[in-house]
């Protein structure tokens, strides 16, 4: 199974206190350790809009980079990409929405528009040799529109596929939904985009991320999206907690078989350290109980 750690961009850019660059890069090295081999470090996006991620140039020039890991970045336009280029990025992300309205609140710009934006941000990436990943947000709900139908993010995901997303993400940005819709919703996109080309992306706003991650397992998806101790939220996404907490999704594969390559032990270290840092508990239940168990 491939588990995408996006903790450092996603997990960290709803943080209201400035988090220093040497915690980020320290986390970013403790997850490389504990066996993560793909980590969207940072993103290139405005800092008016996530102050918190103005220092990504700098993570990316202090970070030491270890052979045969991804460490990606979030991009929004072209100036993102631009800056992902200058530090050295190999891989980036892009990302659009299955709401009209979340997509105006997230980077101002109706879907179509911001479509066309990143068809010449990927071609670009592409010409450069970069690999690009593609987010769709609100597959199961929007937090401005409620509802969001199965044809919206059909016709996002196919677009990011076809304009040459190797890989396209599937983000619950608001934690809402459930299993059945979960697995519905995957089945649908895949027979559009190969499973092989998907990943889901849980935030755990509602408790439903594992079981959601469960039900889409079902559906063919071999690649998760988490956040070491349950990090995250999206700023433009009022209430969403964070993703689902990496530790708790390598316990349940670890459980079913599945293997990660990554060591449990090492992850919840991370985790443990960031928190500190953070000055509050985890969110991971499954690093809570290691805790427990040392304490013993
Ligand atoms: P805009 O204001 O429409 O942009 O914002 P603009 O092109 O008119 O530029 C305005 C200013 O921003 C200019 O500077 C630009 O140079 C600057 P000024 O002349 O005013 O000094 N600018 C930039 N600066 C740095 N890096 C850039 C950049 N682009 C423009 N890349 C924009 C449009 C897209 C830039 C803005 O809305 C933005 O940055 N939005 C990002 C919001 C964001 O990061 N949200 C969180 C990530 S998405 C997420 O979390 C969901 C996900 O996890 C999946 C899920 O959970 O579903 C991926
Ligand atoms: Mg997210």
């Amino acid at each position: 199974m491939k588990i995408v750690e996006v903790g450092p961009r996603d997990g960290l850019q709803n943080e209201a206190a400035a988090v220093k660059v040497d915690a980020k890069v320290r986390l970013i090295e403790d997850l490389v350790e504990a066996g993560v081999r793909h980590v969207e470090c940072g993103s290139f996006v405005s800092p008016k809009w996530v102050p918190q991620m103005a220092d990504t140039i700098s993570v990316f020039a202090q970070v030491r980079r270890v052979a045969g890991v991804s460490y990606s970045a979030l991009v929004p336009n072209l100036t993102g990409l631009a800056e992902a280029v200058r530090c050295g990025v190999e891989e980036v992300a892009v990302f659009a929405s299955a709401s009209e309205t979340f997509s105006r609140r997230n980077i101002n710009c109706s879907i179509d528009d911001s479509l066309e934006r990143l068809r010449a941000v990927t071609a670009e990436a592409r010409t450069r040799g970069m690999r690009v990943r593609g987010y769709v947000s609100c597959v199961l709900g929007c937090p401005y529109e409620g509802e969001i139908s199965l044809a919206a993010v059909l016709r996002v995901a196919s677009a990011l596929a076809e304009m040459g997303c190797y890989e396209v993400s599937l983000g619950d940005t608001i934690g809402v939904g459930t299993p059945g819709k979960a697995q519905t919703m995957a089945r649908a996109v895949a027979k559009e985009v190969p499973v092989q080309q998907l990943a889901v992306h849980f935030h755990d706003t509602w408790g439903q991320a594992l079981a959601n991650i469960l039900a889409s397992l079902d559906a063919g998806i071999e690649a998760i999206d988490s956040s070491v101790a349950g990090l995250g939220g999206c700023p433009y996404a009022k209430g969403a907690s964070g993703n689902v907490a990496t530790e708790d999704v390598v316990y349940m594969l670890d459980g079913l078989g599945m293997e990660t390559g990554i060591d449990l032990e090492k992850l919840a270290a991370a985790g443990r350290h960031i928190m500190h840092v953070l000055g509050r508990p985890s969110a991971s239940k499954a690093a809570l109980a290691l805790a427990a168990l040392k304490e013993k």
